[in-house]
């Protein structure tokens, strides 16, 4: 059954509250043995709180991401599509994440069949100069005594610059594409005020004039890369519009980066608070692969998805839901649900469990997880051989429930373990 009137504010549930932010996990605990589903109304959400509902939501085929594919917005009692931010709108149209069967079936194929794991198993060499480069550089810049930002002199950099050397991206525009995607991704969020919603349109608009120009180019001079291999992909006579080419550039680009740095930074947050964790990894007892997952799973980069109900005889944990209702899965919630995983708010380094559903689940599953796994594992292999790391400074996370991640990570050496 849905638990409905339960007080959030006394459990402590705030989406925008710093306080909540700053440790959501003794909150998801209390929801967790309140129930399985609970009703938020501020958004009109089922929130689901345990592993095994999230993850068989993420498999089952009568949610959907969308619904205007299949019924009006009045047949679902929701307002009209908001018509003030077309820009943003046009941005997301074509994104793999919003399109259902059978236009996701159609677009996920041919966009898989150029973002291949071989492609990016091929980018490991250019990844890990990569890596070093940018870690070479924020050592050097941090050599003063005051360290380094983890997230703004290495992360960002390095995996914006990944993400543009797979596409065909020019990496001087790196800067450029930061500042869209995280305008952008702010449209994700729970509640998003006016100025973000302007902010999101703006940068929505230049984002596509600048992605636009791009495949133009590459229609004239193709390259070997991705928006090159896009505009050229056929598969049964089918090809890729230049609208949904753009989105996919768009979400590529975005999603690219995004989780992937907030990864990073409250992994190497969680690394760094638990020195033996971190031990563990220089030693080499721990792989950077297997390391990747606890990462992932312990403190994750994505805390919500959701679904709309487009079916009816859906059951959650013991709940009927009807065509219309909305759900809400909380991946932070199942990530430590201790019917899923022993001991699950213990940050084990070497659990090396790589069911956590992190990167979702179901045709909606991270069509980047190879890519991400991979720039991750690079980063502690190269972290590792950088001398004694610690933290300088308490770090915070940024005032966004839904994209989880640190305002920064400064970092230096332990006194007496820099690396000749
Ligand atoms: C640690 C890093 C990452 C995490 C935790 C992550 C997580 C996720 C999750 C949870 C979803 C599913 C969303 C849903 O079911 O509603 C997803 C989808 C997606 N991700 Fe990632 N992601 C990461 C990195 C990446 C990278 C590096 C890329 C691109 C290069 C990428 C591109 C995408 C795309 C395009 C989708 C939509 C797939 C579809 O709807 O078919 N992600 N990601």
């Amino acid at each position: 059954m849905t638990i409905t009137d339960i007080d959030f504010a006394a459990i402590g549930f705030e989406p925008g509250d710093p306080a909540f932010i700053a440790d959501p996990y003794p909150v998801f605990h209390a929801m967790r043995q309140l129930g399985p589903v609970l009703y938020y109304p501020p958004r009109g959400v089922h929130l689901l709180t345990r592993f095994e509902d999230v993850n068989a939501a993420l498999r089952d085929r009568r949610l959907g991401r969308a619904y205007l594919h299949r019924y009006s917005a009045e047949e679902f009692g929701q307002p009209a599509p908001d018509r003030r931010w077309p820009r943003w709108t046009e941005s997301e149209r074509w994104s793999l994440l919003n399109l259902e069967p059978p236009d996701h079936t159609r677009l996920r194929r041919l966009v898989s069949a150029v973002f291949t794991a071989r492609s990016v198993a091929a980018l490991r060499p250019v990844v890990e100069q990569l890596s070093a480069a940018w870690l070479d550089r924020a050592l050097t810049e941090g050599g003063d005594g005051n360290g380094f930002d983890l997230i703004a002199d290495y992360a960002q950099p390095y995996s914006v610059a990944v993400i543009c050397t797979l596409l065909g991206v020019p990496r001087e525009d790196g800067a450029l594409l930061l500042g869209w995607s995280h305008a952008i991704v702010k449209m994700y969020e729970l509640h998003t005020d006016l100025p973000h919603q302007h902010a999101a349109e703006r940068a929505a608009d230049e984002f596509i004039d600048y992605v636009r120009r791009l495949i133009r180019d590459r229609r004239v001079h193709p390259e070997p890369d991705l928006i090159s291999d896009l505009i050229q992909v056929a598969d049964q006579g089918d090809r890729l519009t230049d609208d949904e080419i753009v989105c996919t550039v768009i979400v590529l680009l975005n999603a690219g980066h995004e989780a992937t740095v907030n990864t990073l930074g409250n992994g190497m947050r969680a690394l760094l608070t638990n020195p033996d964790q971190w031990h563990r990894v220089r030693t080499g007892e721990v792989d950077p692969a297997v390391a990747v997952e606890e990462m992932i799973r312990w403190d994750g980069p994505l805390q919500l998805f959701e679904r709309w109900v487009l079916a009816d005889g859906v059951e959650i944990g013991g709940r009927t839901l009807a065509v219309g209702d909305r759900i809400g899965m909380l991946f932070g919630s199942a990530n430590r649900d201790p019917a899923r995983f022993p001991d699950p708010d213990t940050f084990d380094i070497g659990r090396g469990d790589a069911t956590h559903i992190g990167f979702g689940g179901g045709l909606h599953f991270c069509i980047g997880a190879p890519l991400a796994r991979m720039e991750i594992a690079v980063s502690l292999a190269q972290l590792r051989t950088r001398g004694g790391l610690q933290l300088l400074e308490q770090p915070s996370y940024q005032p966004f429930f839904v994209i989880r991640g640190l305002t920064g990570l400064r970092v230096g050496h332990v006194r007496g373990q820099r690396p000749a």
